[in-house]
């Protein structure tokens, strides 16, 4: 939302008047692409569309996206009163639901480099790439501030303080929408999901945030604050509950603080079906929702029955006109600062934005910022390019898929080459001199004249709830292969690729060195860079490391002693 604009507010509240109820629930309802045809946009006047995680067209190259984007909005241009229809995607680390787009470090890294300035040009570049294809809104950036790393959906937040989150919600929402919708082209942030998602109780997803009203606002949220202040133009409800009240029913936090108290003029987007977990049927979930403060209701595949249960609900006045037109009225405010109505079309002119060497370089200072030297003995790193032979162990020493994470070309992610981008191996392999030899060990016999080895170990992908864990010690298969290559009187540099901080207690005396990568995205190169002493090491953790599984949840300023503090970080 802008500083307010009397032009904008003279062509919403003209457009109001105009609008039929019909038109007005159209604007509130957001279907998904695969459960809507080109053809009903126009017959039931639908404002937004949505991707759900990995659901692409059949022709995913950035031209049949647009293709795609394309036969949507002309449907909606076809309605009477032409309002452009908006299409969110989960771009949360690059444009991650398309082959090929430049993947960046998840924000658990980018937290880690205390950078502002690259966490807005790394969400410009995202921008550039989204609108590339047509798509015009991202449910990004996350600002969860994850206080319990068994929660699957830690790696989506910045990190586990208010203040790192604040920095780094502004510095997001200014990059995807172009400093105001200033800086062409530009996406509609959206900050999700508030409030209290990465507080609940063990960290279970869409669980029960049980804390006061005071801790409530003090952890969970200044980021929104910060969104606001930066002008985001949408924000998502979450899942989760606080005190045992679901945050979609919850009227109090979204209408009162959110848009009144913190005086919020976009709008407020419901989660995946969300509205559906709350009481009753499905018309008495719709109307507590929306009477709690929801303008848009992601309702995936239930769009026709939300439209329809509207009408009811209106012609009862249980949801009253004037609940309806402050809704409609937020979404019309953002479509014209964004100057959707001028510009509703895929501009093809922005492909070769797509996958750009330039976003690659981005991407690559991202992942130098992030990574976290923990431990560097007997100054092991940096490692020397002119070395006779290096080793390369485990299982994502040379897997795209696993350096990436979740929400990378399916919702869940999965190891393997799964698109465009550059492995720990490969770039080693172009690090080093032309001499040297670089090998990935397959079995037990490890050369002993190799002069160091590297041990590229972690997490398997996985998002939101599938990545909730009970233990979050390093696996036996990566513990072994670590200690194989300290048997064999290697020295062992140890790079981690997870989601969170994991116990490292079987492994950090047994490795010389040990970096936490995080999931660094398609651009392994800028591992290699800090790792052979082209730049020094400066991220600094995002997240307080605990020693053992019994500390968790550990935080900055907690009773229980981490590993490893927030903060911490060493550099040559
Ligand atoms: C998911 C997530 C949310 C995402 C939305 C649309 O369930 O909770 O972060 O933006 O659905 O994919």
């Amino acid at each position: 939302m802008q500083t307010e604009n009397a032009a904008i507010e003279q062509k919403v509240e003209s457009l109001l008047k105009e609008m039929t109820l019909q038109e007005k629930l159209g604007q509130m309802t957001q279907a998904e692409r695969a459960a809507i045809k080109p053809a009903e946009v126009e017959e039931f006047f639908i404002g937004s569309i949505l991707s759900g995680g990995g659901s692409v067209p059949w022709d995913s190259s950035p031209s049949g996206w647009a293709e795609m984007f394309n036969g949507f909005q002309s449907s909606a241009m076809k309605t009477r009163l032409k309002i452009p229809m908006i299409y969110g995607i989960d771009a949360v680390h690059g444009h991650n639901n398309v082959k090929g787009a430049v993947l960046f470090p998840h924000n658990i890294g980018l937290g880690c480099s205390r950078n502002p300035m690259l966490v807005e040009k790394a969400a410009r570049a995202t921008a550039e790439e989204v609108a590339s294809t047509g798509l015009n809104w991202t449910f990004a950036p996350c600002i969860a501030v994850p206080q319990d790393e068994r929660w699957g959906r830690t790696y989506e937040g910045f990190g586990e303080t208010a203040e790192l989150t604040s920095l780094m919600a502004q510095a997001a929402v200014k990059g995807y929408q172009g400093n105001g919708y200033t800086t062409y082209p530009y996406v509609l942030a959206c900050a999700k999901h508030f409030i209290g998602d990465g507080g609940t109780t063990n960290g279970l997803d869409q669980g029960n945030t049980e804390i006061d009203e005071a801790t409530l606002r003090e952890i969970h949220l200044p980021g929104y604050v910060s969104a606001i202040k930066a002008g985001v133009g949408s924000i998502m409800v979450s899942f989760s509950s606080w005190d045992g009240q679901k945050m979609h029913s919850h009227k109090y936090l979204l209408t009162d603080v959110l848009k009144n108290e913190l005086n919020f003029k976009g709008f407020l987007v419901s989660d995946w079906d969300a509205i559906q977990q709350l009481e009753g049927d499905f018309k008495k979930q719709v109307a507590t929702a929306i009477n709690a403060g929801v303008d848009m209701a992601m309702v995936p595949n239930s769009w026709k029955e939300f439209i329809s249960v509207m009408k009811e609900l209106v012609s009862e006045k249980v949801i009253p006109m004037s609940r309806i037109d402050d809704a409609v009225r937020r979404i019309l405010r953002v479509k014209l600062e964004m100057h959707l109505f001028e510009k509703p079309y895929a501009d093809r002119s922005l492909i070769s934005m797509f996958g750009c060497k330039e976003h690659r370089e981005i991407a690559r200072e991202c992942v130098r910022e992030s990574v976290v030297l923990l431990k560097n003995e007997n100054k092991m790193l940096p490692l020397k390019k002119n070395a006779r032979h290096i080793i390369l162990a485990g299982k994502s020493a040379d897997d795209l898929g696993n350096q990436c994470g979740g929400w990378s070309v399916s919702w869940q992610g999965e190891s393997g080459k799964t698109t465009d981008g550059t492995t720990i191996l490969q770039a080693v392999k172009n690090a080093v001199s032309p001499n040297t030899k670089v090998t990935i060990l397959k079995d037990d016999n490890i050369d002993p004249g190799a002069d160091f080895a590297i041990a590229v170990i972690g997490e398997k992908p996985y998002a939101e709830g599938m990545g909730d864990r009970t233990d979050l010690r390093i696996s036996d298969e990566d513990v072994r292969v670590v200690s194989r290559l300290k048997d064999a009187g290697l020295p062992v540099v140890t790079i981690l690729f997870s989601g969170r901080p994991m116990i490292i207690e079987d492994i950090i005396h047994r490795t010389d060195a040990f970096v936490a990568a995080w999931l660094p995205g398609t651009q392994a190169e800028g591992i290699t860079d800090v790792l052979f002493g082209d730049y020094n090491f400066k991220g600094k953790l995002s997240h307080s490391w605990p020693g053992k599984m019994e500390d968790i949840p550990v935080n900055a300023g907690s009773s229980a002693r981490p590993l490893f503090e927030y903060g911490f970080g060493l550099s040559y």
